[in-house]
């Protein structure tokens, strides 16, 4: 124990190194002459399970907003996200610990997110997790939340950023193949940026899956939603392709480079596993979300035949790069996922939780 901070006119005892009001830390007093934001400093957490952060009713519009600002953040070269670690308790199966810090958005903490390939047929989901959100000042815990609805949102905005940059503004056919969560998100992110998308094109290599989404998203959204029973189909004639089946080990690609065409954009969120290395050389500019994650990967035997990175995401956003220069091009971003992307929107979830009141408090 040091000397403490004055906090209003008192003095206060308290470790040195916690930079902040021990009396406001416990929510006995407040004052304006402490720097510390008392509400988020007791001795509790906010728990959000996935329901309540579905009740708080974020839009698509809200958290591609502020994707797109972590990016521009990552450009300044103002983050911390370094590449995530993982384990591997089953075949194909992670567990990633995904930290990232954004100083300008006063956003820091982890993701701890799993993808077990075996859970579908177990009738879980492929995806699962946490996320604790921290305080910037005090790095003590603010919030604890379930990180399902968090991977899932951001990372189909992620997918619109690139799409808004990257693909031809008048896209209007939307090849799927991997008719999930992720193939949902996508979608809905997709029609934020692209206004004109008449068109989607589904494939899964489940029959049932497939039908759920054709009826799901049929009534969801005004556009044809045409199941099609081939990789190719799905991607031939689209101007906007996203592949989101499991990511593979022991790769068997299908796609070839002449099926995508002139003025595709394409978004792997599955990594090589779909796309043969020829078909991703074919492109006119291979970009993607962060150069050292892709280089870590690489260390961990993924990407091992792929083709240069003309930019990252963050150098396009900010305009470092050229994004789509003429309606010819194929473009493709390669997208690993950003912690980046995951605080931006957890501070926004935390917020909107704290305004509406929503979630269970628990002590520290
Ligand atoms: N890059 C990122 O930021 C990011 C983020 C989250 C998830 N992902 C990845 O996205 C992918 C999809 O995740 P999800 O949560 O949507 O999973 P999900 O289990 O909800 O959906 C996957 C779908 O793909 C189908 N499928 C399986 N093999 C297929 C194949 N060969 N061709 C077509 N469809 C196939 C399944 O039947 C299922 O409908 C995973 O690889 C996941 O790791 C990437």
């Amino acid at each position: 124990m040091g000397k403490g901070l004055i906090c209003g006119e008192e003095a206060v005892t308290m470790p040195d190194s916690l930079g902040v009001c021990l009396k406001c830390i416990r929510g006995k007093m407040r004052s304006s002459k402490c720097e510390a934001d008392v509400n988020m400093l007791k001795d509790e957490i906010l728990y959000l399970s996935k329901a309540d952060i579905e009740r708080l009713d974020i839009s698509m519009e809200e958290i591609i907003s502020v994707v797109e600002q972590a990016f521009r953040e990552k450009a300044k070269g103002e983050v911390e996200v370094p590449p995530k670690p993982g384990i591997h308790p089953q075949k194909d199966a992670f567990i990633h610990a995904m930290p990232a810090y954004l100083p300008n958005m006063k956003a820091a903490g982890v993701k701890w997110v799993s993808g077990f390939p075996k859970n579908p047929e177990r009738g879980l989901p492929y995806i699962s997790g946490l996320l604790v959100l921290n305080d910037v000042e005090t790095g003590f815990p603010l919030c604890v939340m379930d990180c399902t609805w968090i991977t899932a949102k951001r990372t189909g905005a992620a997918t619109a950023v690139a799409a808004k940059y990257l693909a031809k503004e008048d896209s209007k056919t939307f090849g799927v193949l991997g008719c999930g969560v992720q193939g949902r998100s996508n979608l809905e992110a997709l029609l934020v940026v692209c206004k004109e998308l008449e068109e989607v094109r589904a494939y899964d290599v489940s029959a049932e899956n497939l039908q759920k989404y054709v009826e799901e998203m049929t009534a969801k959204h005004e556009l044809r939603i045409v199941p099609v029973d081939s990789p190719r189909k799905a991607v031939e004639n689209c101007d906007v392709v996203v592949t989101a089946g499991p990511i593979l080990r022991q790769l068997s690609p299908v796609i070839e480079a002449p099926w995508f065409k002139h003025g595709g954009f394409a978004c792997p969120l599955d990594f090589d596993s779909y796309w043969k290395p020829k078909a991703m050389r074919s492109m006119d500019k291979f970009c993607t979300d962060d150069r050292e994650q892709l280089k870590y990967y690489r260390q961990q035997g993924y990407f091992q035949d792929i083709p240069r990175v003309y930019a990252e995401l963050s150098e396009v956003v900010s305009g470092e790069k050229f994004g789509r220069e003429n309606p010819e091009e194929r473009i493709m971003a390669m997208h690993l996922g950003l912690a980046i992307e995951d605080m931006a929107t957890a501070v926004l979830v935390y917020k909107k939780a704290k305004e509406k009141n929503v979630g269970i408090k628990l002590p520290l």
